[in-house]
């Protein structure tokens, strides 16, 4: 069955009442008839729901359907993001372990890895994206994970994942990448090699910015481990989330469909405007990575990013002169939204360390919605206007 039709057909059992759409099971607990088979599920003898902290049919629905979109063996649904990002960490470094990571990562995660880690006594070491000599020459003999997102948010940097599959293999590593930005319709990093797959299902997965959640998908043995982990920790996706998030993967196909055309649309039109020195979009033939992008992508995903020629002054100007698109700190919603990385999700960088993820004063990214593309073209059009030259 194609993963479009199974995600759609996968449900939780149906019940008594016959309902054709899956109910809320908004409960903590679960009941058992008798103590032996209390004792039995405590054991782990039987798959029987016992606390919501460990399971819940609607958690269970949602990490099913993302396991068929992204060709996995198991998943565990957290409560955002960045729970399943430092469960995927947590679960698998130790005292005196090390991990190699992309340096172009998601704000927040640059400061677990920084700042956290190493309070656990894991060290690190960052590489840059498209430097693969550097990826090789960065694992050490304690090396235990590499971690990658692709495309890179917010400078869409495409990492070649067929290559980051072939290394971790060759060194023996847990090659865990952030599929948040391609959604797992456009990009199954699984069959590159990927052993883990993390997700912030808060951005294009939900689709209409309602709720937090993340989700893990990967090999059996290493989800039973993340699952031993949250269970103890806590970090467990509420079971109203992911009835919503479960509700949003059955249009995730024909949304992230419509937010690629659009996006593809919007940066082929604006691509030479005067006002900017540069623009990024995946599926573009400018983009560095182009070839890598049409290797590993479907389509060219529903961001794109720009540098103004004025800087961060005219990066301001940018955002108060919209009059349709959102400001707002999100991504991957049904609305446009603009951002500003440098004076907001990437603000606790150093200046240093922003440029060396090209996150430059004038960096714009905007996550086209579902709006009509015209209505979004006009609007960048009239506030490129009013910026500096
Ligand atoms: C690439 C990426 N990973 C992880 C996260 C964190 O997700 P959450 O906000 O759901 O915790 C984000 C949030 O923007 C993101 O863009």
């Amino acid at each position: 069955m194609h993963p479009t039709t199974k995600v759609i057909r996968t449900r939780t059992n149906r019940t008594d009442e016959m309902e054709h759409s899956s109910p809320l099971f908004l409960t903590s607990s679960f009941c058992f008839d008798n103590a032996e088979e209390m004792r039995a599920a405590f054991a782990d003898e039987t798959d029987d729901n016992i606390y919501s902290r460990f399971s819940n049919p609607n958690v269970t629905e949602f990490t099913n359907r993302m396991c068929a979109l992204e060709g996995a063996e198991a998943g565990f649904a957290t409560s955002s993001g960045m729970s399943a990002v430092f469960a995927s960490f947590m679960t698998f470094l130790k005292n005196g372990d090390h991990l190699v990571s992309c340096n172009a990562i998601f704000g927040s995660t640059h400061t677990v890895i920084t700042k956290y880690l190493p309070n656990f006594g894991i060290s690190y070491t960052y590489v840059p994206a498209g430097d693969t000599k550097a990826w090789e020459a960065a694992i050490q003999p304690n090396t235990k994970m590499i971690y990658l997102e692709t495309p890179t948010n917010p400078g869409l940097d495409i990492i070649d994942l067929e290559f980051a599959g072939k290394l971790a293999r060759k060194h023996n590593l847990i090659l865990n990448v952030d599929n948040c930005f391609a959604t797992p319709v456009n990009q199954t990093p699984i069959e590159y090699g990927a052993d883990l797959v993390v997700h912030s299902a808060t951005k294009w997965i939900d689709g209409q910015g309602r709720v937090l959640g993340g989700v893990i998908v990967g090999k059996k043995e290493l989800i039973h481990n993340i699952y031993l982990f949250c269970r103890s920790t806590g970090p467990s996706l509420s079971p109203f989330n992911a009835w919503v998030l479960s509700k949003s993967l059955e249009t995730l196909d024909v949304r992230m469909e419509r937010h690629s055309s659009n996006a593809f649309y919007l940066a082929q039109q604006i691509e030479n405007h005067p006002k900017l020195s540069w623009l990024k979009y995946p599926y573009l033939p400018s983009h560095p990575q182009y070839a890598i992008a049409k290797k590993q992508m479907k389509n060219g995903g529903g961001i794109f990013c720009f540098e103004l020629k004025g800087g961060l002054e005219s990066g301001r100007k940018f955002l108060d002169n919209l009059s349709l698109l959102s400001l707002t700190a999100n991504l991957g919603d049904s609305r446009s939204i603009a951002s500003h990385p440098a004076s907001t999700t990437h603000a606790k960088l150093t200046e240093q360390e922003r440029l060396a993820v090209n996150i430059t004063p004038g960096l714009i990214r905007i996550s086209v919605g579902l709006e009509h593309r015209d209505d979004i073209l006009k609007d960048i059009l009239q506030t490129l206007d009013k910026c500096e030259p």
